[in-house]
């Protein structure tokens, strides 16, 4: 289906022209569930910012790890937020969702506040996994998110039948059909990153915010999960904004890519941003991005942010 996409303009690192729209949450914007019909028109327009961050900084452990950052996401977009390990994708993820305080600047989430509209946006945190023993199916990991506080024995009754219904689409939606009566714990990646993904739609989310889902997968699993995440955003009409170390296996879907330094983020088309004279200009210093023969992109010389602690995997 055809996406208006926004007109964005580059004018230096920190700095991005935010799309203009009308207003997104007034009465007429009612979320559509990922478990209802067609996407409505109003909806798949593409013109309600979705998430705005202006001159946003975060300071943890006492460094500022970015400053002077501006990034949008408009309705029906898919964006990717690119940048070294340790640049801050995760924080700018958790900042918007209000999980950690900005220092400075401001975040608006479909309209509010941060941490006050985080039910119409659907949160895949990094790196989780299942414990191997797991005996939960992956069905009951849907079920989660359909049900949410509620979580528990369900219920005999009509609210039942309807989350079970829920969950059997969204199994669909995700092609889990095939294994997800099967312990989780025993599942593959791709297979477990599937239902996560079913489980973050469950309660039909305006906006999807995926931190690294790809992580992990070997290249096969990369590219159907991009895809699926792709079909998502254009058939179901939710929003994507996916944090990726490596841009290759989603480059062909993406509307945008907001790129991540400290000095601020560049936001802009794939085209655009991820060349060798913005990269060079976001991070001062000289950064080199090779196409190889088959369109993969390279980018060499990107500094890795200075480690605030040396586990990376300790921080998500
Ligand atoms: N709770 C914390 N206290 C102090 N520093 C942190 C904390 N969480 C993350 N950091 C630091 O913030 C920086 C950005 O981390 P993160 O957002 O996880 O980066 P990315 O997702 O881009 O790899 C890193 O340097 C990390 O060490
Ligand atoms: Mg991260």
């Amino acid at each position: 289906m055809p996406l208006v996409k926004p007109t964005t303009v580059r004018t230096g690192p920190g700095s991005e022209t935010v799309p203009a729209g009308r207003d997104p949450f007034g009465p007429d914007s009612g979320r559509v569930s990922a478990v209802a019909g067609p996407v409505p028109a109003d909806r798949a327009a593409g013109t309600a910012t979705l998430l705005e961050v202006t001159d946003a900084s975060v300071v943890l452990g006492g460094c500022a790890v970015w400053s002077a950052v501006n990034a949008s996401v408009t309705e029906g977009e898919f964006v990717a937020i690119l940048g070294p390990n340790g640049v801050g994708k995760s924080t700018l993820l958790k900042a918007s969702l209000g999980l950690l305080p900005l220092a400075s600047g401001r975040v608006r989430l479909l309209g509010r506040a941060p941490g006050e509209a985080n039910a119409g946006v659907g949160y895949l945190p990094q790196r989780r996994s299942f414990d191997a023993s797991l005996r939960v199916r992956g069905l009951d990991v849907v079920r989660l998110g359909v049900d949410g506080d509620r979580w528990g024995l369900p219920v005999p009754g009509r609210r039942s039948r309807q989350a079970a219904a829920t969950v059997d689409r969204l199994v669909d939606l995700v092609g889990a059909g095939g294994y997800a009566h099967r312990p989780v714990g025993q599942l593959s990646g791709g297979e477990q990153q599937r239902l996560l993904i079913a489980q973050a739609l469950a309660r039909g989310p305006r906006l999807l915010m995926l931190d690294e889902p790809l992580d992990s997968l070997d290249l096969p699993n990369q590219a159907a999960v991009a895809g699926l995440i792709s079909r998502i955003c254009r058939e179901e009409g939710v929003a994507v904004v996916m944090v990726a170390h490596d841009v290759n296996p989603i480059l062909g879907y993406l509307d945008r890519v907001i790129y991540l330094g400290q000095g601020g983020a560049i936001s802009g088309t794939p085209d655009e941003v991820i060349t060798s004279e913005t990269l060079t200009r976001l991070y001062g210093t000289p950064i080199e991005v090779l196409t190889a023969s088959d369109g993969r992109l390279v980018v060499v010389g990107q500094p890795e942010a200075p480690a605030h602690h040396s586990d990376r995997h300790a921080r998500s």
